[in-house]
């Protein structure tokens, strides 16, 4: 039996009131999060200093009752452990040089990613140690091709066509790098979990844009591997999976793959995700607009999604991202909503 309701709900109990926390919630809306930003002189950097990632972890508990802490890290820091250029550009997002056919096979040769990553785990362990006993703390990694797609495309593309294509011209480098992320990320999830993680997260942010065919070998395939590899060494290690967008392949993602819980994008209509298999836990789904723009129609979505999921395991969410204009106190009423307060 656990005491936190968050990961007694990723393993299948049912609470009264669903658990939540905020996708994204150590962000840009946050005053105290900005502050901190400034005294790092890069994003990574901010990622890499155990001292300021652990406090920007902790500032969203700090003003509101979640249910869970999310390590303050970032889906690229992979390949930037694996040797890859990564920088991020403000009002760009993310750069990479990107990888092509010849590099891939050199990824992660000239240093071990873990002794790379060995910050983040150090934040793990000080967010263990100082969030409350009822407090979830949650680890995560992107999935290999949601982090594959930034490394072939070289930066964020709406529709990842240059990964699409990569997958189709070089079939084997693609699954060189697909078999590299796969490794790093069991490696990554385990030393997590070892550090004091509750639950592990896979941000599969792009699993659209797939047909079946490429979304069973490139989604549903790797996201599988890692939740078998994982569990080998952590027995029934919990994991959420994240799959953004896969409309029409979600129940067979959450079958095959072996993940305890899904979430859902808020594009996923509550009346399909209401004949998801009975009893699998869902997490979601409010679209982060409807937190920005507050109000009644917030209140009334947050309690329709509330009600469709009343008969199963549901951690409350949103469907992705917090955006950095969300006014503070439509987060407080959307707690206080949640909590039935
Ligand atoms: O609070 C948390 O959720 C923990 C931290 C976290 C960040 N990124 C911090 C961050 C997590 C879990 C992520 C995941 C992430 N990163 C994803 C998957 C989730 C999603 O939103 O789809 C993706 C695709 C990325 C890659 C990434 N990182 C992008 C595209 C960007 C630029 C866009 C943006 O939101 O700014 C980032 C930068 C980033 N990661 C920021 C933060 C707080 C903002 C950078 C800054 O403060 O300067």
């Amino acid at each position: 039996m656990t005491h936190k309701p968050l990961l007694a709900t990723v393993l299948g109990q049912r609470q009264e009131r669903p658990p939540l926390w905020i996708m994204r919630q150590a962000g840009r809306y946050l005053p105290e999060y900005r502050e901190v930003r400034t005294r790092a002189t890069n994003f990574l950097e901010l990622c890499y200093t155990p001292d300021l990632a652990t406090e920007v972890s902790l500032q969203p508990l700090r003003r509101f009752d979640l249910d869970a802490a999310i390590l303050f890290s970032d889906i690229l820091v992979i390949p930037d452990a694996l040797g890859q250029s990564v920088r991020f550009e403000a009002g760009e997002g993310p750069v990479l040089d990107p990888v092509d056919a010849g590099s891939i096979a050199g990824l992660g040769k000239e240093m071990d990613p873990l002794d790379h990553l060995a910050p983040v785990l150090e934040t793990v362990r000080r967010l263990r140690a100082a969030i409350a006993p009822d407090k979830t703390l949650i680890g995560f990694c992107g999935s290999p091709w949601t982090v594959a797609t930034y490394m072939i495309g070289g930066k964020g593309s709406p529709d990842q066509a240059a990964a699409r294509l990569f997958a189709l011209r070089h079939p084997e480098a693609f699954a060189a790098l697909l078999d590299v992320l796969v490794k790093t990320s069991i490696d990554y999830l385990v030393a997590q979990l070892e550090a004091g993680a509750d639950v592990v997260q896979l941000f599969e942010s792009w699993a659209l844009n797939l047909d079946d065919a490429a979304f069973a070998s490139h989604v549903i395939e790797p996201n599988r591997r890692i939740v078998a590899g994982v569990r080998a060494r952590v027995p029934n290690a919990p994991i959420i999976g994240f799959p953004r967008g896969a409309a029409g392949n979600l129940a067979r993602y959450a079958q095959e793959t072996g993940v305890n819980a899904l979430g859902l994008d808020y594009a996923t209509p509550l009346d399909f995700a209401r004949t998801l298999s009975p009893g699998l836990p869902v997490q979601g789904n409010l679209d982060p607009l409807r937190l920005v723009a507050g109000g009644a129609q917030m209140d009334e979505r947050i309690d329709a999604i509330i009600a469709a999921f009343a008969d199963r395991p549901h951690i409350f969410n949103l469907g992705h991202g917090i955006v950095p204009e969300t006014p503070i106190a439509h987060v407080e009423r959307l707690v206080a909503r949640v909590k039935n307060r």
